[in-house]
């Protein structure tokens, strides 16, 4: 299938899940007003990968939590494709230096915002084309 349509109702603040797309993990995961706070607190010259990887915007847009994540009305929600930008293995969520992801296969670290801080990883985890069709509904392609 070119797109899914994923539930998120059940979702809590602090709560993930993962879905199959295309073949790849794409995690979803409801912030926590911290995890929002961390990832805004940190200046653009702090990262790696100052783009945001996220095909729902103009390439090169500035890795900002807000344009990392679903929009400034749904701040909370972040959707990434769980493939490390290193190697493509896939990253363990709340986890990891920064609180964010933490890949295992080569030690990289990434944000509540999944965004590159340390280790080999070149990127940003991408984002994928997605929308809310509801409140609680996110499609994804
Ligand atoms: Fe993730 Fe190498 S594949 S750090």
């Amino acid at each position: 299938l070119s797109t899914v349509e994923v539930d998120v109702s059940s979702l809590e603040p602090g709560m993930s899940l993962t879905v199959k797309w295309r073949g790849k993990p794409v995690f979803i995961r409801n912030r926590t007003e911290r995890e929002i706070e961390e990832a805004k607190e940190v200046p653009l010259s702090d990262l790696k990968d100052p783009e945001a990887r996220n095909e729902n915007l103009p390439a090169g847009s500035p890795a900002t939590d807000v344009d990392r994540s679903a929009g400034e009305a749904k701040e909370n929600w972040i959707v990434m494709i769980g493939s490390c930008t290193h190697l493509g293995c896939i990253p363990l969520g709340q986890a990891g230096d920064f609180g964010g992801w933490f890949c295992p296969c080569h030690g990289s670290h990434y944000d509540t915002a999944g965004r590159i801080r340390k280790g080999p990883a070149p990127q940003n985890l991408a984002i994928p084309l997605y929308a809310f069709t509801s409140d609680t509904v996110i499609r994804i392609g």
